[in-house]
């Protein structure tokens, strides 16, 4: 049996009627740039995060990118992140001239340990003239946390060492849209708990466009005005550049297809719920939990729904390399997020970091296997996989 790691077509079978009226409509209008599908996604997809506003962009990388060029963070500049995430997260941060700075993960929720991060603060950062400053001498000015696989950081954490330190907090939550967090003062959402949160729309995510695009959502009114200017090379006036920024726009039809999709995001989040459930029970029923780490759900009792919305299925082993190939033999696809740990990226060398810096997020990059989920999977393939586990570690 085939059991692809992500098959959206079933998805695309119940929409496309709709999608491509949408994008009929889109095409009739001539309307392509800054339109009203737009606008209408941007007030949804807030609303829908709990944020106050919503500005549509080309990607989640340039979400990220956006937000640090309209803070003006760069040269000299220091922003604390974790060392395990897809690139963007890490890359953006130095496209801007500041320096990345990697802090080990949990190694039970893949996201960065607020412990870690305490102990970095604790150990290398002094205060000095009203400034965080760092061994090296770079201003701590932001903390860049990932919400990964779909579950959120420990966002209490992060909002009181960002208080405790007066840091821009800017959530990456490109792999959590939907997700919630039991915050001390309330129950909130991926991105809205932070100054920024950035998501992308790349297609595999759960709510995923036709190609590339992002958001970025904020409390503030004037960040977000400025934000809207960043993405449109710093326009204030026609042709007015008031500072630096990029074409960083949403196209209308990417627009018109997420206006779409986006009330069936809970019901897919739902459904990736359940099939997590199913494997989870059934790793479980076949006595593999203790050859596999499965993943945690630490919200769990909070009793907010999308405690975790199962962006990835992870599990971990010693033996992973050899599992992936026993699975591939017997046409299972999965996958490896990441193989390489940030700071064990080539182009950061230049940060001069260590074998051994990170070992959690060293040791995940060498176990982690991500397998298949997605909301339509049939319960028969999960089965198929589960079996196939089983036989290799039998
Ligand atoms: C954690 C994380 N950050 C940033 C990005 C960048 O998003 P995009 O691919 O839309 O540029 C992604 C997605 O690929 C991601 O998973």
């Amino acid at each position: 049996m085939r059991v692809r790691l992500l098959d959206l077509s079933e998805q695309y079978r119940a929409l496309s009627e709709e999608i491509r009226a949408a994008t009929e409509e889109v095409l009739s209008s001539q309307r392509f740039i800054l339109g009203p599908k737009l606008k209408a996604f941007e007030n949804a997809a807030a609303a829908y995060c709990g944020s106050p506003h919503g500005i549509g962009v080309s990607s989640g990388t340039d979400a990220l990118l956006a937000v640090l060029m309209a803070l003006e963070i760069g040269l000299g500049d220091a922003v604390i992140t974790t060392a395990y995430s897809f690139f963007a997260t890490g890359g953006s941060i130095a496209r801007v001239g500041a320096t990345p700075v990697f802090i080990d993960i949990d190694p039970a929720t893949y996201n960065i340990s607020a412990p870690a991060l305490r102990g970095y603060l604790e150990k290398f950062c002094h205060p000095a003239e009203g400034k965080l400053v760092n061994e090296n001498g770079q201003t701590i000015v932001a903390l860049v946390p990932a919400h990964l696989f779909g579950l959120c950081c420990d966002m209490n954490e992060m909002l009181a060492i960002a208080r405790e330190h007066s840091l821009i907090l800017i959530e990456d939550a490109a792999q959590a849209i939907g997700a919630d967090f039991p915050l001390a003062s309330g129950p909130a959402r991926a991105g809205a708990m932070g100054d920024a949160g950035c998501f992308s729309f790349y297609p595999s995510k759960n709510l995923g466009a036709a190609g590339d695009a992002g958001l970025v959502v904020c409390r503030n009114e004037q960040f977000a005005e400025r934000l809207r200017q960043c993405r449109h090379h710093g326009m204030g006036a026609q042709y007015r550049h008031e500072f630096i920024g990029g074409n960083f726009r949403m196209d209308e039809i990417q627009a018109a297809i997420l206006n779409v999709k986006l009330p069936h995001l809970d019901g897919w989040s739902a459904a990736r719920r359940e099939a997590a459930r199913f494997y989870t029970n059934e790793f479980h029923r076949v006595g593999l939990d203790h050859k596999i780490t499965l993943p945690v759900e630490p919200y769990a009792s909070s009793g907010l729904t999308n405690h975790h919305i199962y962006h990835q299925y992870v599990i971990r082993t010693t033996r992973r390399d050899e599992l992936r190939q026993y699975l591939a033999d017997r046409e299972v696809e999965t996958a490896i997020y990441y193989p390489l740990a940030l700071h064990e990226q080539p182009c950061f060398e230049y940060l001069a970091y260590q074998a051994g810096d990170f070992p959690e997020a060293e040791q995940a990059a060498r176990e982690s296997l991500a397998l298949p989920i997605y909301p339509e999977i049939p319960r028969e393939s999960q089965q198929y996989v589960v079996n196939c586990i089983a036989k290799f570690f039998s």
